[in-house]
């Protein structure tokens, strides 16, 4: 009887205290006057996320029990999409035991959280996910991020701009579609991601090598590592400071260790590499400093000014700059190659579309005599290659949900479900989560909101005549968010993305690829089924790749 309830206790006492959280939390929700979503567990608990997918079976249950299930992970709303938006409005609260969660798509509120990045600070919980290498430009805040962020940015110049274009383009006509013209998406996503990291080592890290091989003195390839390690991103945030022998060790997480440790290896193979290089000074002339390269320099240059006048430091330490290459590593190529993916994806299915894409091609990037033109020219012209980049970004954004917590008690706006606005305040402890896919999709885009349709994009300048992209007023479109903390890599992603599109689409066009017999109307409702199911980790995938593909088709 004792040993009963000495395992009993701990569990009721568990329960006792998550209730009465839930309670209090609940009371606290209910002062903002928003529709509130009760939730038994938070994707703040730990715990729950390690076992999370044991539970997977709780969405099967009757009579809407298990719908709390979906926000229980940090990407729902890439699986829920409009859902709940449509039922609760552009506001409503997740209550769990853990904390609140406001959730907002209302343009004035995700605006408010991400201006001020010191009243609204990313919550550590979510900031220190990438940060096992060391501290980083994402991780960290305040002072901090303005040193880690002026260090890891000097490269982002417009001569940095016309290498990724120009490695972009000459990569993408490598990928050898007319000999594999069929393929599966999860063989289109491997693709764009050995593609974009290709273009990342190179105009990144200065590397041209082999990353789906081991090189002389790795077991595993880069791509290998990074592609484990953000497969198990959690579990490896989670365990990678464990102590424990490798022979305890679960084997999903012995060989976390041992990915972690190879990619260590790489980039010190990589920091290495450049601190043997002579100083750009000497390199030839006009060729633009590398990322690695100008964190390096700017590094040193940041040492030698610190010795001149004593103060903060203004550098780098060298878990920081592990920490900054693994970040740039990861942010720099999974978005591109999801964003490509996609893009590629929803052109399959929209002939139309494609052709209206190819027309400015022709116009722009290929030349009369059939050279393709560089940066300077093309790049600024190819509006409607961009206008598929925002679209695609609305309809798949790899960021679903980016999570700000107030410092001090802040004022937010929010808008009811009756549309009334209203300023609330939010104290310290409740979350205020800005929901991209409610955004993308919310009826202030029209009632074609769902469709995919890049001219939306697109009006023609009253002064030139000349097309020209436009965000429609009064909606929620901050793909690579606003404020200070705006992504860094933005306009290298969009470099990248039109560079590539532009090559690819000059001389191929694609097509849903049918099954057996399949009519071209029901491959074509197939694949859009597919292409529909998504999930995140670290960027948007498919669930189901395997069960669509396309053909390349020569112009
Ligand atoms: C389609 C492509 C991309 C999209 C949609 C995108 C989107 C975003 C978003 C939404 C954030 C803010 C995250 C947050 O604060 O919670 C962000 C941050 C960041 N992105 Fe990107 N990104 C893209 C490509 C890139 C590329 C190509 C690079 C690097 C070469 C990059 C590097 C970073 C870094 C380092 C941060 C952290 C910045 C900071 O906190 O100051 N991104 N990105």
């Amino acid at each position: 009887m004792l040993l009963y309830y000495l395992i009993t206790f701990p569990f009721v006492l568990f329960a006792a205290v998550r209730t009465y959280n839930l309670i209090k939390n609940y009371i606290d929700a209910r002062k903002y006057g928003l529709p509130i979503i009760l939730l038994p567990v938070s994707f703040e608990d730990v715990w729950w996320m390690i076992i999370r997918p044991l539970f997977a079976w709780v969405e099967r249950l009757p009579l809407g029990l298990g719908d709390w299930y979906v926000y229980t992970e940090m990407g729902w709303p890439t699986v829920d999409g409009d859902r709940t938006t449509k039922r609760l409005g552009e506001n409503f609260v997740l209550c769990s035991p853990y904390s609140n969660h406001i959730i907002t798509c209302y343009p004035a509120g995700a605006e408010t959280i991400y201006r001020n990045h010191s009243k609204w600070h990313f919550p550590p919980a979510q900031s220190q996910i990438f940060a096992f290498y060391g501290q980083n430009v994402s991780s960290t805040t305040g002072a901090d991020w303005q040193r880690h962020r002026k260090i890891t940015t000097a490269a982002f110049n417009e001569h940095f701009m016309q290498e990724v274009w120009s490695e972009s383009t000459k990569k993408a006509a490598l990928l050898n579609l007319a000999e594999e013209r069929d393929r599966k998406l999860d063989r289109i996503r491997s693709t764009f991601d050995v593609l974009a990291m290709n273009v990342l080592a190179v105009v990144g890290f200065g590397q041209e090598r082999l990353l789906n091989t081991a090189t002389p003195g790795h077991k595993q390839s880069l791509m290998e590592c990074l592609g484990f390690i953000l497969q198990h991103i959690l579990l490896t945030a989670i365990f990678n400071s464990l102590k424990v022998p490798d022979f305890l060790l679960p084997g999903v997480l012995q060989r976390l260790k041992r990915s972690v440790a190879e990619f260590k290896l790489y980039m010190e193979e990589l920091v290495l590499h450049q601190m043997k290089q002579p100083s750009s000074a000497s390199k030839t002339e006009g060729s633009p400093p590398t990322l690695l390269e100008a964190m390096v320099n700017a590094n040193e240059a940041e040492k030698q000014q610190l010795q001149k006048t004593a103060g903060r430091p203004s550098y780098l330490t060298e878990s920081e700059l592990y920490g900054n290459l693994f970040v740039f590593n990861l942010a720099g190529y999974e978005t591109t190659a999801s964003t490509m993916t996609f893009a590629l994806s929803f052109l399959a299915t929209n002939t139309e579309v494609q052709s209206w894409i190819a027309e400015e091609i022709n116009r722009y990037y290929t030349s009369q005599n059939g050279e393709k033109r560089g940066y300077a020219y093309a790049y600024p012209k190819l509006v409607r290659c961009m206008a598929l980049m925002y679209e695609t970004l609305r309809l798949a954004s790899p960021a679903p949900l980016l999570v700000r917590a107030p410092s001090s008690p802040q004022e937010l706006p929010i808008i009811l479900p009756n549309g009334e606005e209203r300023i609330v305040t939010v104290n310290p402890g409740t979350l205020v989560g800005g929901h991209f896919y409610g955004g993308h999709l919310s009826p202030r885009w029209g009632p074609d909101a769902h469709v995919f349709n890049p001219k939306r994009f697109i009006s023609k300048s009253t002064v030139t005549g000349e097309e020209e992209l436009v965000t429609p007023p009064d909606t929620l479109f901050i793909p690579w968010l606003t404020g200070p903390r705006v992504c860094p890599g933005k306009k290298f992603s969009q470099v990248e993305f039109v560079a590539i599109v532009a090559q690819i689409f000059s001389e191929y066009r694609v097509h849903v690829l049918p099954e057996n017999n399949e009519s071209e109307a029901d491959a074509r409702a197939r694949f859009e089924g597919v292409v529909g199911q998504k999930y995140f980790n670290v960027s948007t995938h498919l669930k189901k790749p395997v069960e669509g593909a396309v053909r390349f088709v020569q112009r």
